[in-house]
């Protein structure tokens, strides 16, 4: 193989789009096989270096010594091939690959499930160690790199410090009991490696408000865990979640943030994935940027909990059908009544505030009206529940009250000291970043924006 000078297709993008790519520069291209068409004497090869979404079409004719092996070349074949690049800027692809010679490094045996055709997003579910390797996961897991960073740098320039809180842990920060116990594979299992029991993390909460009463600015964002037995679309066990918490900040600061992190994340994939993105609102949800477009555009509602309660009775007066049908002040809103407001009521993100202190956790902030907490929620279309945050109860003896009152305050002793030493207002939320993907890319299901989902009853490698 001629000694030409290795190139990734994405830099043949960029140099394309500065201009500065050269007819005639003679290279060496690496990557697989998306498709083959022979036609008698000439074929193209649509070669996917993985390096970006799109594809560089490599053209060979019969002249070629490699002719026979190019010809044969099959889907998902791993290849390596040298030639002269040539811009046509007349045809559908800016520019194209002539071929010189052409080696098969990875044959495909003919039991290969990915084929030049449509497979079904739930049919892929089948094959997580493969889906990365066709359109709809390539786009879709670059992008949920791209928004990971997205939100790094939304903090970072801001001056957030980033945390890392500990996977293995002594508390249920959020009190719910869906903890998974980690354990040895010893006998003694449970308290043999700590002397005491330990699960993994729900949330990084707890873990992370100590730092915030030291910089001021923080957040953790890091896989959490949940046993919780609900086979939806929405929720998996393990999960990846930000969680920033802001010192000298109260429920209104913290929404604040919740609304520039969501409109900076949308802004930078439309920056940074713009064929990921264009790709998405074409073929898995129509419109989608256009949607997204006018988030951007748009301040987010926000309406009380009670007012949400108020209007889905309303709903259900004028005939509105619901699973739970019956609403009542004091309920946990399902996930259909989210959507319903979301969706239906308002038709863009949403924050319902203000929730009954019954259904939220402990360490929220009481309202004056010794009823309602200072908690959001935001709601979004297609989603529901993205974010939930709040206000944190920085009273020393009413939050001492609550937990006695739970029985977790054995144990979160250090977690109380902090609002008798040097406690101040502070405020944090968490979200769930595989939801928000979900958000971003119209693909709502879970168990495709995790790469290897653990839901409910089901694990596979
Ligand atoms: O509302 P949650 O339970 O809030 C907390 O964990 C707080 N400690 C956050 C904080 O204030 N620091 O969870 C936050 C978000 C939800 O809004 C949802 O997006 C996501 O985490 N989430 C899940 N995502 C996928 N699967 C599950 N089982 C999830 N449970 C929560
Ligand atoms: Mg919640």
């Amino acid at each position: 193989m001629q000694d030409y000078p290795l190139v990734l297709v994405r830099n043949l993008y960029k140099e394309h789009s500065d201009a500065s790519l050269k007819d005639g520069t003679k290279v060496l291209v690496e990557g697989w096989v998306r498709s083959n068409r022979d036609s008698g004497h000439i074929g193209f090869v649509s070669l996917n270096d993985g390096t970006c979404f799109k594809c560089l079409q490599l053209v060979y004719d019969e002249t070629i010594a490699s002719y026979e092996v190019a010809r044969h070349l099959s889907t998902g074949e791993a290849i390596r091939a040298t030639g002269v690049l040539k811009l046509t800027p007349e045809a559908a692809q800016p520019f194209e690959l002539r071929i010189e010679e052409i080696e098969s490094i990875g044959k495909v045996e003919g039991d290969y499930p990915l084929q030049k055709k449509f497979h079904s997003l739930e049919f892929l579910r089948e094959l997580p160690y493969l889906r990365p390797r066709t359109n709809t996961f390539s786009a879709l897991y670059r992008l949920r790199s791209e928004l990971a960073y997205a939100i790094h740098s939304f903090f970072h320039e801001r001056g957030f410090v980033y945390v890392h809180t500990p996977e293995i842990t002594t508390n249920d920060a959020e009190g719910a009991g869906q903890t998974f116990k980690v354990a040895t594979s010893g006998k003694d299992a449970f308290k043999e490696f700590y002397g005491r029991e330990v699960t993994l993390t729900v949330s990084g909460q707890l873990h992370v408000e100590p730092f915030a009463l030291a910089y001021r600015n923080v957040y953790t964002f890091g896989p959490t865990f949940r046993a919780e037995k609900s086979n939806t679309p929405r929720h998996a066990s393990e999960f990846w979640m930000i969680e920033p918490e802001m010192a000298f900040c109260d429920l209104k600061g913290d929404m604040k943030i919740i609304e520039s992190l969501i409109k900076y994340c949308i802004a930078y994939v439309f920056e940074h994935c713009p064929e990921e993105m264009e790709f998405f609102s074409t073929r898995i949800d129509k419109g989608l940027k256009e949607k997204l477009e006018k988030v951007l555009q748009s301040e987010f509602k926000v309406l009380t909990y009670t007012q949400a309660i108020d209007l889905l009775k309303e709903a259900v007066k004028s005939g509105v059908k619901f699973d739970e049908p019956h609403i009542e002040w004091g309920m946990d809103l399902a996930s259909e009544h989210e959507r319903y407001i979301t969706e239906k009521v308002v038709g863009g993100p949403t924050f319902l505030i203000d929730y009954p202190k019954e259904i939220k956790a402990f360490y929220m902030k009481e309202n004056p009206d010794g009823k309602t907490v200072a908690a959001c929620d935001l709601l979004v279309p297609g989603e529901g529940e993205i974010v939930g945050g709040s206000q944190r109860e920085d009273d020393y003896e009413v939050l001492a009250k609550k937990m006695e009152a739970q029985g977790n305050k054995e144990g979160l002793e250090w977690y109380l000291n902090l609002r008798k030493w040097g406690g101040c207002p502070h405020s944090g939320f968490g979200l769930g970043f595989d939801r928000f993907l979900g958000y971003i890319s119209g693909v709502t299901n879970i168990r495709d924006t995790e790469p290897y989902p653990r839901t409910y009853g089901s694990i596979k490698y």
